[in-house]
């Protein structure tokens, strides 16, 4: 099994279009120590021609062309997109359904009800691609394991996050089950797994066990430092606050630091879904130093995994 890392950005991405920062200022004129990202998105396939793309970032048509393994070019139209799984109903991983519209035949999409929910009410891009090429509605369940038609050795299992509904939603201040979702997927073949989460603001026992579960996680790598923004006085909101677990811990909280700590040497453990505040991301910062020290990686666009 394949795992394409196509976008490893929070939203805004890196450079951020108004973002003035350390990190985007070297983004957008440095020397390479801050690698440009685009908004958070994964790939996988088991055949490497039929992919399954986890989340649609707002930055989707760069990131095809910045991918062409995934356009099998079988026919006049065609796409190696088979099928879309949502993990959330956040901007910046539901944005690029838009630019999925030109398909020719209604576009198999996996959420969870709440998710649907919010992408036929706040955000209506569901009911909109009915009137362009229409959405095949695959409603998934917490805990049980499913498979996609087009990728049938692969299994993928829901499992439910602490994290929060969008801002623009009417549950942002009190998630249900199913806003948010962190997903295990599985080589069935060879039984090895991945686990993809990148937005959690808790790991509960069923995250833990998952996590011990997979050789590679791709977890929350958004913040640093939880006030990280209301140090840079880019905002008054604590990464907890905007569904996300810091790296460092803090009040006596264990931090992602602490959390990726506990599971096995052999894991393969890689902070994707970055914020461009976070100093992880310059390569010859103490903070990325730390991290690598840990066995800890920081995802990067185009990196890539077999599972
Ligand atoms: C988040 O995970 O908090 C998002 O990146 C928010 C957004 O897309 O604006
Ligand atoms: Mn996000
Ligand atoms: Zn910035």
């Amino acid at each position: 099994m394949k795992i394409q890392i196509l976008g490893s950005g929070a939203g805004g991405g890196l450079p951020q279009w108004n973002c003035n920062c350390t990190n985007c200022t070297s983004a957008r004129h440095g020397a390479g120590e801050v690698r440009p990202r685009t908004q958070s998105s994964i790939a996988v396939s088991e055949n490497g021609i039929d992919w399954i793309l986890i989340n649609a970032s707002p930055d989707l048509l760069a990131q095809l062309r910045a991918h062409p393994e995934l356009q099998p070019a079988r026919a006049i139209r065609d796409s190696g997109i088979a099928a879309v799984v949502l993990i959330d109903a956040q901007i910046d991983h539901v944005t690029g359904l838009l630019m999925l519209r030109e398909r020719t035949t209604p576009l198999p999409l996996y959420a969870c009800r709440p998710v649907f929910d919010d992408l036929s009410s706040g955000f209506p891009i569901v009911p909109l691609l009915s009137h362009y090429c229409g959405v095949e509605r695959n409603e998934i369940t917490l805990n049980e394991p499913f498979a996609i038609p087009a990728a049938k050795g692969i299994r993928f299992t829901a499992i439910e996050i602490d994290s929060k509904a969008p801002p623009y939603s009417p549950r942002r201040a009190a998630s249900a089950p199913g806003d948010n979702i962190g997903l295990l997927i599985e080589n069935v073949a060879s039984g090895t797994r991945a686990f993809y989460a990148p937005g959690l603001t808790s790991a509960s026992s069923a995250v833990r066990e998952a996590m011990q579960s997979a050789q590679l996680v791709l977890v929350d790598g958004t913040f640093w430092r939880s006030t990280e923004m209301i140090d840079l006085g880019l905002s008054d909101k604590e990464a907890a606050d905007m569904g996300h677990l810091a790296q460092c811990g803090h009040d006596g909280t264990p931090g992602m630091v602490q959390l990726l700590d506990t599971l096995p040497r052999t894991t393969r453990k890689v902070l994707i879904h970055i914020n461009n505040t976070n100093p992880i991301l310059n390569h010859h910062s103490a903070e990325h130093a730390v991290i690598r020290a840990r066995g800890i990686e920081v995802a990067h666009d185009g990196m890539h995994f077999q599972v």
